[in-house]
């Protein structure tokens, strides 16, 4: 499995699925969950809506639901929930999960490369050099059978975080 670390845009990735940093509503928000819907369009709200609600919640912290990409590039968009890093007790484990959930949606769905965001690195606020820790650690806890996994990185502080921080594990 090759791993890439990129600058840019996620609504421009060509992978067969983008990861969106969402919040349990599932219904659109700001930062990345912003720019997904509106590069997607009005389909994706409107098949998040679809999306039955477990407990009031569309996506628990740390689970993953997949929809079409519509009008993006990519295919398939899996909606996941990162934990906000002040407001729970076990921030790394349900951020590890958001993760482990999202690739674990893409192998099922027999998807061969997929794209995140940095999760909960944003208004969630989560330190970018413990998020890539976590990071670290669900990519090597198996053999993913997927061909490319690639992190898309807005600012500039966040993406030399992860480069550093994954260099070891990047591929040629
Ligand atoms: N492409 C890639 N990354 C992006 C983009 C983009 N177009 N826009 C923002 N980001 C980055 C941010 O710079 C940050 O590093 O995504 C990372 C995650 O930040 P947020 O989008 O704020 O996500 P998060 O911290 O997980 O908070 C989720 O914010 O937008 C709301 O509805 C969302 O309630 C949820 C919460």
């Amino acid at each position: 499995m090759r791993i890439v670390v990129d600058a840019g845009d996620i609504t421009r990735a060509q992978v067969d699925a983008i990861v969106n940093a969402a919040n349990t509503g599932m219904l659109g928000g700001g930062g990345v969950d912003g720019a997904i819907h509106r590069a997607a369009g009005p389909d994706l709200l409107e098949a998040c809506r679809q999306v039955k609600r477990v407990n009031g919640m569309r996506c628990p912290t740390g689970e993953a639901r997949i929809t079409p990409g519509f009008r993006l590039p990519a295919k398939h968009v899996i909606h996941t929930v990162g934990p906000i890093y002040t407001s729970v007790p076990n921030p790394a484990e349900l951020l590890a999960s958001a993760y482990r959930s999202s690739l674990e949606l893409a192998v099922a769905n027999d998807l061969k490369s997929l794209a995140f965001p940095a999760i909960s690195c944003g208004v969630y606020g989560y330190p970018v050099h413990e998020a890539v820790e976590v990071v670290r650690g669900v990519l090597t806890e198996r053999r993913w059978p997927l061909d490319e996994v690639r992190f898309v990185l807005y600012t500039r502080d966040v993406y030399e975080a992860f480069r550093r921080g994954l260099q070891d594990l990047i591929g040629p």
